[in-house]
């Protein structure tokens, strides 16, 4: 990139502006997180009010402290007067738990997903999945960190006092308009800020400092590299550990992906140093290079003038201070010895191909299709048998880079166009950037979690992308459980069967099998028609479904015996059983 433009974003690094102290989020920890939504009021610039949203504060959230093996028992109140979505990203967790597009936290409402927590020790993050306002609800400040431990990381020596030589950095940029008004879906992001603060500064001890980085932009990718060109060592990747330290300069960080890394300020010369990110180095076809497609013609609709693009800038200033006492002093190389999988324990590999819907130069500006479709909330694409192994292979047909994003697992990188990957990318991962006229392939095993009807997503972590429709879903059966739709069941008729036992105490089971995705409604009633409780009432793909019906009624009651009715109302098919409730 031309250096005149070098040189003035390194003037604004000079101490001609007051930085500001980045703030580090609080935290909760302990078995029970209750996270409420709410409307903000937030200056991001002296003097300029933006109207945001944040999680128990006006922007952002508290870091959530967790232990692998713990119960999480979160509750999320939704006091922002619209619907969102709250997703555990990284996080294996079941679907209903999961907090993608289906799950809506209605204005007013209190979601309250619980989860023991499987994953390794690592930073993880949570921000809002409604369908089509993830980036309005991202950009307006709903996102948080996620910090898991482990007895394995908790044995190495590492950084690991919270805000003292351990921070968590969320590196955002965002389109702020002159009145403040925050603006999503749009190319001209060009504020910069790092834990929601605009000219960041952190002050930071004379040794072994570990950043978790997260890039929580809606499309800006980051080349980070510390302003002395000094090393620094990644020690994690999106879910956890890598098994050795990898020594680096540079670090490309995609939206969504996270890296902890190590920096040594003992070895740092001066009382300051500078977090950049090198985005003159960035190749083209990457948000955030000069050009964002590959050829030059190809310009996405605002992205210039931004200073941001294809310069180097500076992300935050350091300002280095006295050591602490029990300081880290080295750099721990072998860290973890986690068993990536292997290409030969595939049970399948599935195709996945990203391609914009018009072709030609204006290509770039999208939408984006996956395999062809845009995502529609009624159609699951994918249909997995728990405890596959897969291979999964994203081949990027278009002029841009797309940071593809899976829920539920972790995966390995097996290769790019056939390549190994590099060390920093040998880890577990659940984002991974697919550069133009580039094929990934990685691999990952569904397990733990099935449910026939609620979908886990993939998709493209521009969240203007996502939000467009570059999105998929899946869900998980388990083939031996009877409601599976594999194994050829896939029932021709829509049926409800009779109850089974009957009469019953205190469960009997409701069997009904759909041919097709359906509207679904399955009630029970008593003799005068009024509702007992719902056990159904969603959309659910084709198969064969058992519903146990305990006696209780929606309050969790139990009701008195007698007769009573289960209806099941599904498209234009309805039938009414009776069953019989003994003492
Ligand atoms: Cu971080 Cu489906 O998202
Ligand atoms: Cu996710
Ligand atoms: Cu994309």
């Amino acid at each position: 990139m031309n250096r005149a433009t070098y040189l003035i974003c390194i003037a604004c690094a000079m101490p001609l502006f007051a930085q500001t102290e980045v703030t580090i989020p609080d935290t909760l920890s302990g078995q029970e997180f209750h996270l409420v939504l709410q409307n903000g009021n937030f200056q991001f610039q002296e003097g300029i009010d933006s109207e945001t949203m944040g999680v128990n504060g006006p922007v952002l959230g508290p870091t959530l402290i967790m232990e692998q093996g713990q119960f999480a028992d979160i509750s999320v109140e939704n006091q922002l007067g619209e619907p969102t979505t709250i997703h555990w990203h990284g996080l294996h967790v079941s679907a209903e738990n999961d907090g993608g597009p289906h799950t809506v936290i209605h204005p007013g409402e209190t979601w309250n997903p619980q989860f023991t927590v499987l994953d390794k020790a690592g930073t993880y993050w949570y921000h809002p999945h409604l369908h089509e306002h993830t980036d309005e609800h991202v950009s307006k400040g709903l996102s948080g960190f996620i910090i898991v431990k482990d007895d394995e990381e908790a044995a190495l020596e590492l950084p690991r006092t919270y805000g003292v030589d351990d921070f968590p950095l969320v590196i955002q940029t965002k389109s702020i308009n002159p009145t403040g008004e925050i603006v999503a879906h749009t190319n001209s992001d060009t504020e910069l800020m790092v834990n929601a603060v605009m000219d960041p500064r952190l002050v930071v001890p004379e040794q072994v400092v570990r950043f978790r980085l997260l890039n929580g932009s809606s499309q800006r990718v980051f080349n980070f590299g510390l302003s002395n060109n000094q090393s620094f060592h990644m020690i994690a990747s999106d879910g956890g550990l890598l098994n050795v330290s990898v020594e680096l300069t540079r670090l490309m960080l995609a939206p969504g992906e996270r890296a902890e890394i190590l920096v040594d300020f003992a070895l740092t010369t001066g009382s300051t140093t500078s977090l950049l990110s090198y985005a003159a180095e960035l190749q083209n076809g990457i948000y955030g290079a000069a050009q964002p497609g590959m050829m030059s013609m190809q310009s996405l609709d605002g992205y210039n003038p931004n200073p941001l693009n294809g310069s180097d800038f500076e992300v935050m200033r350091f300002e280095i201070v006295d050591p602490t006492v029990n300081a880290v002093t080295t750099i721990v190389s072998n860290l973890a010895s986690d068993t990536p999988l292997t290409e030969s324990e595939s049970d399948i590999t599935r195709q996945f191909t990203l391609t914009p819907e018009v072709m030609g130069p204006n290509s770039i500006n999208g939408d984006f299709l996956i395999n062809g479709s845009y995502f529609d909330m009624e159609t699951i694409n994918e249909v997995i048998p728990l405890n596959n192994i897969e291979v999964w292979s994203i081949t990027n047909q278009s002029p841009i880079a797309h940071p593809f994003h899976i829920h539920d697992v972790q995966f390995y990188v097996l290769d790019r166009n056939g390549v190994p990957p590099a060390p920093t990318e040998q880890g577990r991962k659940d984002v991974v950037l697919v550069k133009p006229m580039e094929t990934v392939r990685f691999i990952t095993k569904f397990e733990d979690f099935a449910n026939p009807t609620v979908p886990f997503m993939y998709h493209c972590h521009m969240l203007t992308h996502e939000d467009a429709g570059m999105m998929g879903q899946f869900i998980v059966v388990d083939p031996l459980a009877t409601n599976s739709n594999l194994a050829g069941l896939i029932p021709t008729v829509v049926t409800l069967g009779p109850a089974y036992p009957n009469p019953f105490n205190p469960t009997t089971t409701i069997r009904y099998d759909l041919p097709t995705r359906s509207a679904v409604t399955l009630g029970v009633y008593d003799i005068t028609g009024r509702t007992i409780t719902i056990l159904a009432d969603t959309h659910q793909p084709a198969g064969a479904y058992s519903i146990h019906w305990n006696g209780t009624n929606d309050l969790g009651n139990p009701v008195s015996t007698g007769m009573y009715f289960c209806r099941l109302e599904a498209g234009d098919y309805s039938k009414t059983i009776k069953m019989v409730y003994l003492k």
